[in-house]
C-alpha cells in the first residue's frame, strides 16, 4: 500500500494537513470515509500547486462541513440539493461531496445521482489521473487508493478513459481531455483518442452553456491556442463551429495576445472566431448561448473586421481614424488590432487605443458657455471641433483652443 503521508505534509501547508486530519477525524468518529480525490491528488504526484481541494465523504458531506467550522472556526455554504458543501478558512477552500455513483439517461444528458462508495464514486470519473484518492481517516491516513492505474498514467503521461462509454455519456470529457493534455504535456492513451474520434459527434448533444462553460476553461489555460489546435487536428473544433479553425494563424494571434495583455476569453474567443462572417459568427454565438458583454465584442469584432479596409486609406488624419473606431468596444478593437492582416490598421488602432482615445479637449462645456455659447447643437459642433483639432495635433493649448473657439463662432 502506497503511503502518502509526507508527500501530503510537502505539498500541503501545516495548517491544511492538521485540518484534512481533522476532518478525517470527524467523520471516522461517525462512521464516516473521508477521502481527498480528484485534482488535488493528481497534482500532488505532479508537484504542480492546486488549491481547490475536493473531500468526497462515504456520510453526509454537509453535516461534516459544519462540524467541522463549528470546532476548527471557518464559514460553510451548503447545497443541500446536491447534498455538497463549501467550507472556507481564510486562505483554505474545501469542497465537499457524499459519495455518489451516475447512470446517464441517455447521451450528453445530465446524470442521474445516487449515494454510492468512494469504488463507485471515482468510477463515475472522467479520466484515469482524475480517478485517485487518498484516505483522510485516522486509522489509514495517507493512503492511496488507485484503483484504476491513474499513478502509472501519471508516470507514463497519459490521459485514459475509465470505459468506453465515458466520452458519448459526457462529450465534455472530449474537450476536458485535450485541456488535461496541453497542460500536463500528456498524450491521449490510443484507445481514448479512438474513443474521442468515435463519439465527437456526441458534442452535438451537450448544452451551449456547457459546452461555454469547457471552451471557457480552455481559454483560461496558459497556452489556449494548443488544446485549440489539438481539437482542430481530432476534428474536435469542427463539432462547436465546422468553420472554427486552430491553425498557425490561431497560434499566432494568441501569442501576440499575450505579449499585448494578458486575454481575457472573450479576446481570446473574438480571435478565434475572426475569421467567421457575420452569419457564422452568430451561429456560433447561439450554439454556446453567449450572450451580454462576451457577446457584444464578437459581433462588435466581426462589424470593425468590414470597416477595417477605411482604415488602410494613406494619410488618414488621427481624427479621422478615432471617428472611425470610437464607437466600438476596447476589447473588439484590441481582437481588431491584433487579428487584422494589414500592418496599417493594425498600427492605426494600437495608436487609437494607447493615445487617440484617452486625449480631450481642455475646455468643458461650462467653459464654452461662460465664453457666451448658449448650450445646443453649435456647442456640440465646437467641442468636436477642438476634440479633432487636439486629436490632430492643431491645438495643444487651453488658450489655443479658446482662439479656435472664438475664430468658429465668427
Ligand atoms: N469530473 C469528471 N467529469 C467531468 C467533470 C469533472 O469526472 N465532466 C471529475 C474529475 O474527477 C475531476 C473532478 O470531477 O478531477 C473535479 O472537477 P474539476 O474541478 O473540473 O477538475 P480538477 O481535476 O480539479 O481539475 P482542474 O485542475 O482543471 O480544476
Amino acid at each position: 500500500m502506497t503511503i502518502l503521508t509526507s508527500e501530503l505534509e510537502k505539498h500541503f501547508t501545516m495548517e491544511l494537513v492538521s485540518l484534512l486530519r481533522a476532518a478525517g477525524d470527524l467523520a471516522w468518529a461517525r462512521g464516516w470515509n473521508l477521502y481527498l480525490v480528484g485534482g488535488a491528488v493528481r497534482d500532488l504526484f505532479l508537484a504542480r500547486p492546486n488549491l481547490d481541494l475536493d473531500l468526497v465523504l462515504e456520510g453526509d458531506a454537509i453535516a461534516l462541513a459544519r462540524k467541522l467550522a463549528e470546532n476548527r472556526g471557518g464559514e460553510v455554504v451548503a447545497h443541500p440539493r446536491f447534498g455538497t458543501a463549501k467550507f472556507r478558512q481564510q486562505r483554505i477552500s474545501l469542497d465537499l461531496a457524499t459519495a455518489r455513483s451516475e447512470s446517464y439517461a441517455r447521451p450528453g444528458a445530465l446524470p442521474v445521482v445516487s449515494p454510492g462508495t468512494i469504488g463507485e464514486d471515482l468510477l463515475r470519473r472522467d479520466f484515469s489521473v482524475n480517478a485517485l484518492a487518498v484516505h483522510l481517516d485516522p486509522i489509514h491516513f495517507g493512503a492511496l487508493l488507485d484503483p484504476y492505474g491513474g499513478r502509472d498514467d501519471l508516470e507514463r503521461g497519459l490521459i485514459r478513459v475509465l470505459h468506453e462509454k465515458s466520452f458519448s455519456d459526457d462529450p465534455t470529457r472530449i474537450l476536458r481531455a485535450l485541456r488535461y493534455e496541453q497542460r500536463l504535456g500528456f498524450h491521449l492513451e490510443q484507445n481514448t483518442e479512438q474513443l474521442m474520434r468515435r463519439d465527437a459527434a456526441v458534442m452535438d448533444e451537450v448544452s451551449g452553456e456547457r459546452l461555454w462553460h469547457e471552451l471557457e476553461l480552455i481559454l483560461k489555460e496558459e497556452c489556449p491556442e494548443r488544446v485549440l489546435s489539438r481539437a482542430d487536428e481530432l476534428g474536435v473544433l469542427q463539432n462547436i463551429h465546422p468553420s472554427l479553425r486552430g491553425n498557425g494563424w490561431v497560434r499566432n494571434r494568441f501569442e501576440q495576445a499575450r505579449k499585448a495583455a494578458k486575454p481575457s476569453p472573450a479576446l481570446y474567443l473574438a480571435l478565434l472566431a475572426y475569421r467567421l462572417s457575420e452569419e457564422e459568427n452568430e451561429d456560433l454565438l447561439a450554439r454556446l448561448r453567449i450572450r451580454g458583454e462576451i457577446a457584444k465584442v464578437m459581433c462588435q469584432t466581426i462589424k470593425l473586421k468590414q470597416v477595417a479596409s477605411d482604415l488602410t486609406t494613406p494619410r488618414l488624419a488621427p481624427s479621422a481614424i478615432y471617428h472611425l473606431v470610437q464607437r466600438y468596444s476596447p476589447e473588439s478593437i484590441l481582437a481588431t488590432a491584433l487579428a487584422s492582416d494589414s500592418r496599417l490598421v493594425r498600427q492605426r488602432l494600437k495608436l487609437y487605443l494607447t493615445e487617440l482615445r484617452h486625449i480631450r479637449p481642455a475646455l468643458s462645456g461650462d467653459d464654452l458657455q461662460s465664453m457666451g455659447i448658449s448650450p445646443g447643437k453649435k456647442l456640440g459642433q465646437v467641442l468636436c471641433a477642438l476634440l479633432d483639432a487636439r486629436l490632430d495635433g492643431k491645438v495643444q493649448t487651453r488658450e489655443q483652443e479658446e482662439d479656435l473657439a472664438r475664430r468658429l463662432l465668427g
